[in-house]
C-alpha cells in the first residue's frame, strides 16, 4: 500500500493512468461523496447524522413502528433537503468519466439519488432511495406504489398504503435489515468484474456494503481509497488519496488523463 496526500501529482498520476486503462471501474460510494452538496454524513464527529440522531429511532423497523409520524417526519425533512440539493464535482467528474467511454458501474450506499442526477447511467443502491416509498407490511412491489397512487397528497403521517392500508415507509434499508438481494447480487458480480475499484467518501463499516472492497481486493483488482480520513479498506488498497471527492475526483477522472 503506497499512502498519498491528494496535492500528490505523482499519486494522482498513478491512478490516473490505471483509470485510462482499466477495462471495468467500480466506483463504491458512501456518504462522504454527498457531503459536499451539503448532505450530512452520518459518522462524521459533530456534522454526521448519527453523532445527532439516534438510529435504533429513526432507522430501525422497530423505531418507527414505536413512532410512526416521528420517523415519517425526520425522512419528510431530509427528502426535501436532497431535492433541494444538487449534485456535485464528484458525482459529475463519476457521470464524466462513464460518458467518455469508460465501463463505469456505480455502487452506492446512499440513498438520495444524487449519482444519477449527475448522469451515472448504471447506479446500484444498495440501501435504497429515499425518493421512494414502500408498504411497511411487504404486501406490494414499491416500485409499483408511486405510479398508481399519489402518496404525496395523502394528509396522513404517515400516509396509508393504497393497497392494504398499513403505514408507508421510505424504501431505504434500516439496521437489521436485508438489502435488495438482486442489487445487492449484481453489485457483486460488478465488483468481481472489475480491475479498478475507487472506494469514495465511505467510513467502510457498515456490511454487508463494506465487503464489496474486501472482495475486489481478493478478486485481484486494483482498490483506490478516496476519503480525507482514515478507513479500514486503506491497508488493502493499492493507493490512498486524501481529500475531498469534490477535489479529487475531477483530477482523477478528467478524460485528458
Ligand atoms: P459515514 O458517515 O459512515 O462515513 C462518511 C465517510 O465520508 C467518512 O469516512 C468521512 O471521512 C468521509 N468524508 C467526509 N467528507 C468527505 C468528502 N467531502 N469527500 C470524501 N469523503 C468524505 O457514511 P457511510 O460510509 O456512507 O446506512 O455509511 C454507511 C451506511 O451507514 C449508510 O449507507 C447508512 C449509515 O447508517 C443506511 O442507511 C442503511
Amino acid at each position: 500500500m503506497k499512502r498519498a496526500a491528494a496535492s500528490n501529482e505523482s499519486a494522482l498520476a498513478e491512478v490516473r493512468d490505471w483509470v485510462r486503462t482499466a477495462q471495468r471501474i467500480v466506483v463504491f460510494t458512501g456518504a462522504g461523496v454527498s457531503a459536499e452538496s451539503g448532505i450530512p454524513t452520518f459518522r462524521d464527529a459533530l456534522t454526521g447524522l448519527w453523532a445527532r440522531f439516534d438510529p435504533e429511532r429513526l432507522a430501525t423497523e422497530a423505531g418507527f413502528r414505536a413512532d410512526p409520524p416521528l420517523v415519517w417526519r425526520w425522512y419528510a425533512e431530509r427528502r426535501a433537503a436532497i431535492a433541494r440539493a444538487q449534485p456535485n464535482a464528484g458525482h459529475r467528474a463519476i457521470a464524466a468519466c462513464e460518458a467518455d467511454g469508460a465501463r463505469v458501474t456505480v455502487v452506492t450506499q446512499n440513498i438520495d439519488g444524487l449519482h444519477a442526477r449527475a448522469g451515472s447511467r448504471t447506479v446500484l443502491e444498495l440501501h435504497g432511495n429515499i425518493l421512494r416509498v414502500k408498504c411497511l407490511e411487504g404486501c406490494g412491489d414499491p416500485q409499483r406504489i408511486e405510479p398508481r397512487h399519489d402518496w404525496r397528497a395523502d394528509p396522513r403521517v404517515p400516509p396509508a398504503c393504497p393497497r392494504c392500508g398499513a403505514p408507508l415507509r421510505p424504501d431505504v434499508v434500516w439496521f437489521g435489515e436485508l438489502l435488495p438481494q438482486d442489487v445487492f447480487e449484481r453489485a457483486e458480480q460488478a465488483v468481481l468484474d472489475a480491475d479498478l475499484m475507487l472506494v469514495v467518501g465511505t467510513s467502510a463499516l457498515v456490511h454487508p456494503a463494506a465487503g464489496l472492497p474486501l472482495a475486489a481486493h481478493a478478486a485481484g483488482a486494483r482498490v483506490v481509497v478516496v476519503n480525507p480520513a482514515p478507513t479500514p479498506i486503506d491497508a488493502r488498497a493499492a493507493q490512498v488519496l486524501r481529500g475531498a471527492a469534490g477535489e479529487v475526483l475531477p483530477a482523477l477522472l478528467q478524460s485528458s488523463g
